[in-house]
């Protein structure tokens, strides 16, 4: 089979399966068994796929068509154009999460060179793309989950960045030295109840703590907030990402830390995303 033609027949299966990005995930997995970037694969659609690639491309496209991610059949997601090891101790991460990275980034240039601090850091996704543009930063993450952070370890050593990105197992900022000039964070934000109706790609692949934060999605919020004033630097700045509709309640939660809101930042569906404080 040509992988123009597989890339047709898993697009059809897998938009017939309801799929949203039913070609998009067609490309990465036949591109993944070739070995070939899913945005050539128009250019080389006369590729011919080995029996037994083959046979390992249909393998992924049946645990795909049972609601496995395609970001966990081949342990990597794409966040921010790097490449991410994800494993079932991490967020796969979300292309609304971009939304933080660019609100940071909105600082280079009036903050030289100042110290990150990343809480809940999953896969390292947030502070390494920051870094990677921000290369006079210096990051530290801190995970609750010791998987986690190994995984991130792993991604900061495979991006090739040295001491300029720490990562370590830590209950949000305890234990931590200070001060630090920018803290930013994508904390659980799911409520118990959204948690029983997630979709079956969420629910059964991601890492339950790294979703729900109590019956009203703000535990996690609560609990960091109270401890975040206390290791920033003076004038120091907070990104925190939030759910749809909690705007509100984590700005008041925010206010109530002693932090000021000085900006929120959509996601590219045109939903509040990032709130960005300055204590
Ligand atoms: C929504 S995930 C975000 C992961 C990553 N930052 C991303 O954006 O893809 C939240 C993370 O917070 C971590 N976490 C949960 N409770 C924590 C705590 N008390 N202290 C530190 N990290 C915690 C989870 O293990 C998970 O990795």
């Amino acid at each position: 089979m040509r992988a123009a033609d597989a890339v047709a027949e898993l697009t059809r299966d897998f938009a017939a399966a309801g799929f949203d990005s039913a070609r998009l995930d067609a490309r990465i997995l036949v591109g993944h068994v070739l070995g070939i970037e899913p945005s050539l694969l128009f250019a080389r659609g006369d590729t011919a796929i080995p029996m037994a690639d083959l046979e390992t491309l249909r393998g992924f496209a049946r645990r795909h068509l049972a609601h496995e991610p395609v970001s966990r059949i081949l342990g990597m997601r794409e966040f921010y154009g790097l490449p991410f090891k994800v494993t079932p101790d991490t967020l796969d991460p979300r292309p609304d999460t971009e939304t933080v990275v660019d609100a940071v980034l909105t600082l280079r240039g009036r903050t030289p060179s100042p110290r990150i601090l990343d809480l809940g850091t999953g896969s390292g996704c947030i502070p390494l793309a920051i870094l990677r543009h921000w290369p006079e930063a210096s990051a530290v993450g801190v995970d609750i989950n010791p998987g986690a952070v190994a995984v991130a370890a792993a991604n900061a050593h495979a991006l090739g960045f040295g001491a300029q990105a720490r990562f370590q197992v830590g209950d949000w900022t305890n234990g931590l030295e200070g001060p630090f000039e920018i803290v930013v964070s994508n904390p659980p934000y799911i409520t118990e109840a959204e948690y029983a109706g997630l979709a079956p790609e969420v629910r059964l692949y991601d890492p339950e703590l790294a979703l729900t934060a109590g019956p009203d999605g703000l535990a996690a919020y609560r609990a960091l907030l109270a401890q975040v004033t206390g290791i920033l630097a003076p004038g120091g700045q907070v990104f925190l990402e939030i759910g749809a509709g909690q705007s509100e309640a984590v700005a008041r939660l925010a206010r109530e830390a002693g932090l000021r809101l000085l900006a929120r930042h959509a996601d590219l569906g045109g939903i509040e995303r990032c709130l960005h404080f300055a204590a």
